[in-house]
């Protein structure tokens, strides 16, 4: 497969909260390897801004060690990272006073600007303002912020507002790093790209959707964060909500930001409220020589879900009566990513003696080993009669696109080059991040209600036994979480 990389223009990039874990583990590496794959030219710069006081090489030598630290040896050549700290720079920078924003002002050039906030949320509307105040913002610059996009509906407005007091929509990207996984941007190809699967992916046809989000890794050192968080507000409000979204959206006109953010609201708008015995909430214990989600938490009687699963309903022409089922967790059986379609039975069995087993479904593995498993009935080879044998028609991308498939850029590097080229079709717009709240706060305002602790569920399992339930009650069954 010959891949076509387009260099992008060159730009400044100025990242607040320069020196923190995001930019060293994910931001920078990403640029890094934008910068060996030839798309990001040798004059852009990358200028960090926090509160550390270092100069331009401290700051050089601290990137050098995060690209050591997370850029396998052989992908980084000493030629590759000295070209690429030479685009570093620094500034040490008071987001709530006045020292270093004249600095940052004399360091920038009449060149596409982008302003990535990554620092937490209660410093977005602060720094927008300096930025406005400073004239560092221009009207074509670009504002990129990150979750938590709020903690809830009313914060999330005050964000939005924040931002668009300063900003118009066409400047703010909103990253959701699930939108610039590979396989993930796949969903729409395999959706709108192929004749075969549009005429059946409607409740006519799909008996039901799964979404699995499933981490082997625990919370480990976010307890704090996570813990005021939790399973809900960290990966069902943002991820699992983008995926639903892509599976269940109607095919936009064009594959344009709005033309594609405009179907992804319509979904969320059609999510129907869930009632309270269609969610299951979980917490891991702890299992397998590792501590439990109590030891990692901060309050130890901390009644936070690590596990999260949802019965949700589209309520549309297109999938009324067809239910999705959302799951994700921590500390479960093995790191698997994946959406299944399964289809409908045939309506009618033509072999007597042979009761079809499974039906039909279509399995998109986004994450590990991505790629594409239609499951289908055949005939078992053979005389003796007419048995029937489920088999996968299975699609691994590496196998089908070689090499560079298997080595799709991370999703920070496609999403960072989108925001330099001005594309925002894979970022989440203002109203979609509310409606997306205004569906989950229902959710959490039921369980406040309720009070009940999150059901226990051992670590490397599949999460709690409700979660089994609330799809054998309907005659249904998850797919086995698999490595
Ligand atoms: C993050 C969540 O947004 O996504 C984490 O805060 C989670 O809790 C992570 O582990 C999962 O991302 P990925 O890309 O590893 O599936």
């Amino acid at each position: 497969m010959v891949s076509r990389i387009i260099p992008v223009e060159t730009f400044d990039l100025v990242i607040f909260g320069g020196t923190g874990d995001l930019a060293r583990r994910k931001i920078l590496p990403s640029l890094f390897r934008r910068l060996s794959a030839g798309q990001m030219p040798d004059d852009a710069r990358i200028i960090g801004a926090a509160r550390g006081d270092l100069d331009r090489k401290a700051y050089q030598a601290l990137i050098a060690d995060a690209l050591a630290e997370f850029v396998p040896e052989d992908k980084r050549p000493s030629e590759l990272v000295e070209r690429f700290l030479d685009c570093l720079d620094y500034v040490s920078i008071d987001a709530t006073g006045d020292k270093g924003w004249g600095e940052l002002q004399d360091k920038m050039r009449d060149v596409t600007r982008a302003f990535y906030l990554s620092v937490g949320p209660s410093l977005f509307g602060t720094i927008s303002q300096k930025l406005a105040s400073t004239g560092l913002a221009t009207s074509e610059c670009r504002i990129v912020v990150e979750k938590p996009l709020g903690h809830d509906l009313a914060s999330a407005k005050e964000l939005n507002a924040q931002l668009s007091a300063c900003f118009d929509e066409r400047q703010i990207y909103r990253i959701d790093h699930y939108l610039g996984k590979e396989t993930v941007q796949n969903l729409m190809a395999l959706r709108f790209a192929n004749a075969l699967f549009e005429p059946v992916w409607n409740a006519q046809h799909v008996d039901h959707v799964q979404i699995t989000v499933s981490e082997s890794i625990g919370v480990e050192g976010r307890g704090g964060y996570y813990d005021r968080s939790g399973a809900m507000r960290d990966m069902v409000q943002n991820h699992i909500m983008q995926l639903l979204c892509l599976t269940a959206m109607e095919p936009p006109s064009k594959f344009e930001p709005n033309a594609v953010r405009d179907e992804k609201l319509k979904v969320i708008r059609a999510l129907q409220p869930v009632l309270p015995h269609d969610t299951v909430r979980g917490q891991y214990r702890a299992g397998n020589g590792e501590a439990s989600y109590l030891e990692h938490a901060e309050n130890p009687d901390s009644d936070t879900e690590s596990f999260v699963a949802i019965k949700a309903e589209v309520a549309n022409w297109r999938w009324a009566g067809t239910p999705f089922y959302l799951r994700t967790g921590k500390r479960l059986r093995a790191r698997l990513s994946e959406i299944v379609v399964q289809f409908k039975d045939v309506p009618h069995s033509i072999f007597e003696e042979e009761k079809h087993h499974n039906n039909n479904s279509l399995v998109i593995r986004l994450q590990p080993n991505e790629g594409i498993t239609l499951r289908m009935t055949i005939k078992e080879p053979g005389p003796g009669g007419m048995r029937l044998v489920d088999v996968p028609l299975d699609m691994t991308f590496a196998d089908a696109l070689g090499p560079d498939a298997a080595e799709a850029p991370d999703a920070y590097e496609r999403l960072i080059m989108d925001v330099v080229r001005g594309n925002q079709t894979l970022f989440m717009r203002g109203d979609e991040v509310e409606a997306a709240w205004a569906w989950t706060d229902a959710i959490l305002a039921n369980w406040a209600a309720a009070k009940k602790k999150p059901q226990p569920y051992d670590a490397g399992g599949s999460g709690p036994e409700d979660a089994l339930a609330l799809m054998h009650r309907d005659g249904r069954r998850w797919r086995d979480i698999e490595a």
